[in-house]
């Protein structure tokens, strides 16, 4: 059982702080920025849907293995696969999932961080009235200046870095667990505020149809492996994190109900994001494809027309770099909490080593909008490389890995255990979707993007 292991890191106080937490790492950029980026490029409606089978069939039966191994292996991710893989009499080489997760944390965290620094600058930007009364074109020029300045790009890059490593550094329930509780809700109740203002354009029903009118002519083969890979990087599985945060809960916390919690407020926020974005994209005649730029050319036009825009405005970006800053925490949380277990340095010195390597890292994510826009790997920059490698590939692949080990080596008996269903024929369904299900659609999905199959 799981009270047979002590987290040496800390213990969530209680299941709503999980829920939080968790809650915390899933909703981030991934839902307000992401999401509604995506959905424009990949064709609006059939991708939406495409996404929300993903949520259901791959990732709600995924974070509920992912929490279940951590939670009883009260580790980091790494050592946790490698006492649970020991626990069922497998290969100590099911270690992989954690190293390759702990990797995918790091490269993540790197341009991340480049885009939380967008919204760290736009709360400036939006509390110094610069977008009062803009156009469409003014906005994007606004945004087009700030790509084209390094200098700008890398200092609120180090920002959120260095506000990142100091929750990291101080270790898991001091800051975080007090700071989510009251900006996830006020978060949500500014996206509904906003949703309001979009409610009251005439294009609300054409960013609604484009958002949920299902035409699968629209949907090429990548937008199989982009919905996928969103799945997994909006409620942050297939790299540990929910495996680390899962360490960390409560023993006698119902996995089931708090899983499906924290991935229905995910969803949630990420539908509101886009119907709250693509509304003023039509309104204002511009590109649904426009590509990462979206939220911040769209969202600061709808600000700069509304009553107390100037506030809301800054108040909502001030809440994405909080969400975003939640979810960091958590793209380093697996390898940190591997070096404390293994090695000899303490938390704050793991901390900043790994932070200033992601910082430096981080740096080719800045340029990639500027100076090196030009080079380019297969058709994609230095920014792109890393978000399509992560989310796309090795987040999958984490995933597909743990449905494989949870679904036919780990010992059913401890799934069962663990999970405490007794009796609830929810078990085997979870069971044989993380047989069967989760594991096919991810190779499907794998071979359509590789073009073996049609
Ligand atoms: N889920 C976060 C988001 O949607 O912004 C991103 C993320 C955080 C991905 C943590 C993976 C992770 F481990």
């Amino acid at each position: 059982m799981s009270e047979q292991r002590q987290s040496i890191h800390g213990i969530w106080n209680s299941r709503i702080i999980f829920i939080l937490a968790a809650t915390g790492s899933a909703v981030g950029l991934g839902n307000i920025w992401k999401f509604p980026y995506i959905t424009g490029e990949y064709g609006g409606g059939a991708f939406v849907l495409v996404y929300l089978l993903c949520i259901l069939f791959v990732g709600v039966p995924i974070m509920m293995a992912e929490v279940m191994l951590g939670r009883r292996g009260r580790q980091s991710p790494i050592n946790s696969m490698k006492a649970m893989a020991e626990e069922t009499g497998s290969t100590p080489l099911w270690q992989i999932i954690g190293w390759m997760g702990a990797l995918a944390g790091f490269l993540i965290l790197t341009f991340y961080s480049v885009i939380a620094g967008w919204a760290i600058d736009y709360v400036f930007k939006m509390g110094s009235g610069a977008f009062n009364g803009v156009d469409g074109a003014t906005s994007e020029k606004i945004f087009g200046d700030l790509l084209a300045s390094p200098g700008e790009l890398i200092l609120f890059h180090s920002i959120f870095i260095i506000v990142t490593l100091y929750i990291v550094g101080k270790g898991v329930n001091e800051g975080l667990e007090k700071a989510t509780k009251f900006l996830m809700p006020a978060l949500f109740l500014l996206l509904v505020v906003l949703l309001g203002y979009s409610l009251s354009l005439d294009s609300f029903g054409q960013g609604f149809d484009f958002l949920f009118t299902f035409d699968f002519s629209k949907i090429s083969k990548e937008a199989f492996v982009v919905a996928l890979g969103h799945s997994f990087f909006t409620l942050s599985l297939g790299l540990g994190a929910m495996m680390a945060y899962g360490a960390y809960m409560p023993a006698k916390a119902s996995i089931a109900s708090t899983v499906v919690t924290v991935a229905a407020l995910d969803t949630i926020v990420a539908l509101i994001s886009g119907l709250v974005i693509f509304p003023i994209v039509f309104a204002n005649g511009l590109e649904p494809g426009a590509g990462p730029g979206l939220m911040f050319q769209t969202l600061p036009l709808a600000f700069g027309q509304m009553p107390g825009g100037t506030i809301f405005g800054t108040l909502f970006f001030i809440l994405v770099a909080f969400a975003a800053w939640s979810s960091a925490i958590s793209l380093l949380e697996p390898g940190v909490s591997w070096a404390v277990e293994s090695t000899r340095f303490t938390r704050p010195q793991i901390t900043i080593a790994l932070g200033a390597l992601a910082w430096f890292v981080g740096l080719g994510s800045v340029l990639s909008f500027n100076h090196w826009a030009e080079a380019k790997l297969l058709g994609k920059t230095f920014f792109d490389v890393l978000d399509y490698l992560t989310a796309n590939i090795m987040l999958p692949l984490g995933g597909l890995l743990i449905a494989i080990f949870t679904g036919w080596f780990y010992k059913e008996k401890f799934s069962h255990d663990e999970l405490r269903m007794n009796g609830s024929p929810i078990f085997p369904i979870w069971l044989w979707t993380i047989r069967i299900i989760s594991p096919l659609a991810v190779v499907y999905v794998g071979l359509k993007g590789v073009g073996l199959i049609d």
